[in-house]
């Protein structure tokens, strides 16, 4: 039998790449290796509120738009990250305080949910709500002027904008911190008492190869028991390791040998079994990559470390990462 002639075809359900557009653009290596790839695209960053809403009082949708224009030219599957994120928030909204926040976040998300509706599959409604470690609530701006009610307004506030996009809670550390999954799963469940529409869970799975398969596998059944929607939204695997912060990283592993690699791409191969295992397939989202080569991997800048943690290697050629996420979708 032929081989498949990208991930997307060997695999049952979507498989996704998170992308800057400016340089898919610029280099038509990329270009290839996401068309034939993926059908499914998130962008790394031209959605998030940082970027739409630099500026007050205004909107900015230009590189957002030019995304989802690239999406569906290429027949891709657009997916939206993220509506509410702490991270990187301009003065001019993490300042807003009590009914002043509650009515930015109203009015953003409505205007940018209907700004892409019909067109965009699913979004990321939050995106990191719960602490770094353990299972309580972030003190984001949102939290400290809104309590947890934001999240239940962000969610219907996505729903009324576009009532046929799916809507997640995603976050990270589930691989490892059993304490978050509790976390997560009972905020989940708590918000679903309330009638909150959420259709999915966004596992982020920035992995490292000291992390415990059991637990990705004990974490994904949990979270699979909620008959949600189940995306793994940003999967990478270091070698390294890194303590969540920007410039926590921690320069173990210098140099890759061919033995390392192989022993990743056993361990890529076991992430897309346990997936296909764990999660029954009406409830399987789809798996997405965040960043897709190691000259590209936001790992390096972010945690100021040199890693190697996707499928393509810094020629933007297969790794046997690739290879090994392949056989275990198959
Ligand atoms: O574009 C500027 C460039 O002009 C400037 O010279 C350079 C110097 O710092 O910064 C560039 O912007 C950076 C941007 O990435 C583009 O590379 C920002 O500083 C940097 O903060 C930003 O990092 C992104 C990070 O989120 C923060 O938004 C990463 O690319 C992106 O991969 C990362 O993605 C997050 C997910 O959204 C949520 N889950 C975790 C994941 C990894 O942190």
């Amino acid at each position: 039998t032929a081989e498949p002639a990208g991930l997307k075809d060997a695999a049952s359900f979507p498989i996704g790449g998170a992308i800057n557009i400016r340089r898919v653009n610029e280099d038509a290596k990329l270009r290839a290796i996401t068309t034939t790839e993926f059908n499914s695209i998130t962008s790394t960053n031209d959605m998030k509120m940082y970027r739409i809403a630099a500026r007050e009082g205004q909107l900015d949708f230009a590189r957002a738009d030019s995304t989802v224009a690239f999406a569906e030219a290429q027949g891709m599957r657009m997916f939206g990250h993220a509506l509410v994120w702490h991270y990187g928030l301009p003065d001019h909204i993490a300042g807003l305080q009590g009914a002043a926040m509650a009515d930015f976040l109203t009015a953003y998300i409505d205007t940018v949910v209907n700004h892409f509706r019909g067109r965009i599959d699913g979004w990321d409604v939050v995106n990191e709500v719960l602490d770094t470690k353990g299972g309580g609530m972030r003190r984001s701006p949102f939290y400290q002027q809104l309590g947890t009610d934001y999240i239940g307004l962000a969610f219907r506030t996505a729903r009324r904008a576009d009532p046929d996009a799916k809507l997640f809670i995603n976050d990270f550390g589930t691989e490892r911190d059993t304490a978050k999954v509790t976390g997560l799963l009972a905020l989940v469940d708590s918000l679903r008492g309330a009638g909150v529409p959420i259709d999915g869970i966004g596992l982020q799975w920035h992995q490292q190869m000291g992390d415990d398969t059991a637990v990705v596998r004990s974490t994904l059944r949990r979270a699979a028991a909620t008959g949600l929607l189940i995306h793994v939204s940003e999967l990478d695997l270091i070698f390294n390791t890194h303590n969540d912060e920007a410039g926590g990283g921690t320069e173990h592993v210098q140099a890759v040998t061919p033995a390392m690699l192989e022993q990743q791409a056993e361990r890529y191969e076991a992430l897309a079994r346990i997936y296909r295992q764990e999660v029954p397939a009406p409830q399987q989202y789809g798996i997405t990559f965040w960043d897709f080569t190691d000259r590209d991997t936001w790992i390096k800048g972010f945690f100021d470390m040199g890693d190697w943690p996707t499928v393509y290697d810094e020629n933007l050629e297969r790794k046997p990462a690739y290879f090994g996420f392949r056989r275990g979708l198959q």
